[in-house]
């Protein structure tokens, strides 16, 4: 259901509850946890609980989730979720702890979901909904060939507060890999 996936450094693997204190290093910084939908952990039982969530969204089929393991440890997640099979399509996210930013490192995750994405679950269309302020994840996603399709107001409601954010989207005609 989610196999492994290697780039020329980093190797996506499934999660195992084993992971849960390298989920803690990063899920409890609150920078890097500031533009996802989930808190910040504050507990290492936030950090199985989110294990335990994603095990179960992998089984149900609804997602397909990744630890990003570079130099054998693991460094942040990535994963598709929302797969629309009758749609061809699915919305991609990704977070890395802070001492692993602006190495490329999630640029080369999200080209190897992308190329799981096209070339073995034949989809047509990847997006991903941003938070307009984070530069961060907008650079990323434009450097790997996403388009802005819009600007969605009041989208999502995380963490008690309603999300304007940005729409991206990459066709499969438009992927460059590697
Ligand atoms: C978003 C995130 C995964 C980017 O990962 P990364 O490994 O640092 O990104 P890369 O090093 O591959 O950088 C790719 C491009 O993104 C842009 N970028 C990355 N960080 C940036 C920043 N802080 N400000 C502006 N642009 C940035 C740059 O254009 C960069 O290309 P360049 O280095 O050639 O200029 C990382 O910042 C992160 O984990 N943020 C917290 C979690 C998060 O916000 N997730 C997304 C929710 S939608």
């Amino acid at each position: 259901m989610v196999p492994v996936l290697r780039g020329p450094r980093v190797v996506l693997r499934p999660f195992t509850l084993d992971d849960a204190p390298a989920v803690y290093a990063y899920a409890s910084d609150p920078e890097v946890a500031r533009y996802v939908s989930w808190p910040v952990h504050l507990r290492i039982e936030d950090s199985l609980a989110f294990l335990a969530a994603s095990a179960d969204r992998v089984a149900k089929g609804t997602c397909r989730d990744w630890c990003i393991d570079y130099r054998g440890q693991v460094v942040g997640s990535i994963g598709l979720f929302d797969h629309q099979p009758s749609h061809e399509r699915a919305e991609v996210g990704y977070v890395l702890g802070r001492r692993f930013w602006r190495q490329g490192l999630g640029s080369e995750a999200l080209r190897v979901v992308l190329d799981y994405a096209f070339c073995d679950l034949a989809l047509r269309k990847v997006v991903a909904h941003v938070r307009p302020e984070n530069a961060a994840s907008r650079g990323l996603l434009g450097r790997a060939g996403f388009c802005e399709e819009g600007f969605l107001r009041q989208h999502l409601f995380f963490k008690g507060e309603w999300w304007d954010v940005v729409s991206f989207g990459l066709l499969v005609g438009e992927f460059r890999p590697g």
